[in-house]
């Protein structure tokens, strides 16, 4: 503007700027009003997306006996040993919430195998083996990280580091890491669990039995960083330990005492 000031330009000209000012800060609002609502709904369906993962693991688990207790706390195990082998909190806390999944292929294994107080014969033992694959597939074909890697658990769990393992026989470092870290937890979990075909085995048992898998079942390095622990795991155990639980003279137990193979 040029002086002298016209009173009528200067008026308005300061009318239409203060406009201006107004209007940008409204947009300048909305945005932030809307971006939050972005950030809302991400958060809603992240979480809806973690909840449907949450009950497609504990449909499975039903399905054998547990309550739920127990991919709780392979949830927290296997994210505890993620973080003990270096992981990133990040990508611990994906294995927190791909872990729940790894038995999801049971929900294709009948019944009379899953729940089978005996031993399993060859052709039933390839049907439960058999959950695995079906796992695997029931999460195929999707491209978020979380599913991908749900899936990768789903199908490598039962791996061993010897190669002797089940459903392709991979071995050490080709088993992926996540599915090396459930296997060990998963295996923990169910030998200080009750099964139909045993009873829960002490800790000091349990950790025998570690030992010994140490190189042919389980990664050495993992093993030792889970018996370094193990006071927490056993923590994990007893705190996460609700389940319906089942009477021992329920089932026959003539073999509690061998180690026998898991139907896990
Ligand atoms: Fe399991
Ligand atoms: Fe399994």
């Amino acid at each position: 503007m040029t002086k002298p000031f016209n009173k009528l330009e200067t008026i308005t000209r300061i009318r239409n700027l203060l406009t201006v000012r107004i209007l940008h800060n409204q947009v300048r609002d909305q945005n932030i009003i809307l971006e939050k609502k972005v950030q809302e709904r991400t958060i809603e369906l992240e979480e809806s997306r973690l909840e449907i993962i949450h009950r497609l693991g504990r449909a499975a688990e039903y399905k054998d006996n547990e309550t739920g207790a127990h991919i709780v706390r392979i949830s927290k195990m296997s994210s505890l040993l993620g973080r003990l082998a270096g992981m990133t909190n990040e990508r611990a806390e994906l294995l927190l919430n791909t872990s729940p999944m790894h038995d999801i292929g049971k929900i294709g294994v009948p019944d009379s195998i899953l729940l089978k107080s005996g031993k399993l014969n060859a052709e039933e033992w390839k049907t439960m083996e058999s959950h695995t694959i079906i796992g695997a597939n029931l999460l195929a074909g999707h491209s978020s990280e979380l599913i991908k890697s749900a899936q990768e658990i789903a199908l490598t769990h039962h791996e061993k580091w010897d190669g002797s393992g089940y459903p392709m026989g991979k071995k050490g470092k080709d088993i992926p890491f996540e599915g090396r870290i459930v296997g060990i937890v998963d295996v923990f979990d169910a030998l200080t669990s009750r099964r139909p075909y045993k009873d829960p085995y002490p800790i000091d048992k349990t950790l025998s039995i570690i030992r010994e898998e140490r190189g042919r079942h389980f990664d050495p390095d993992l093993t030792d960083l889970f018996i370094k622990k193990i006071d927490d795991y056993v923590a994990i155990k007893n705190t996460f330990s609700t389940r319906k639980d089942i009477a021992s003279q329920d089932f026959k137990l003539s073999e509690r005492d061998q180690w026998v193979p898991l139907n896990i």
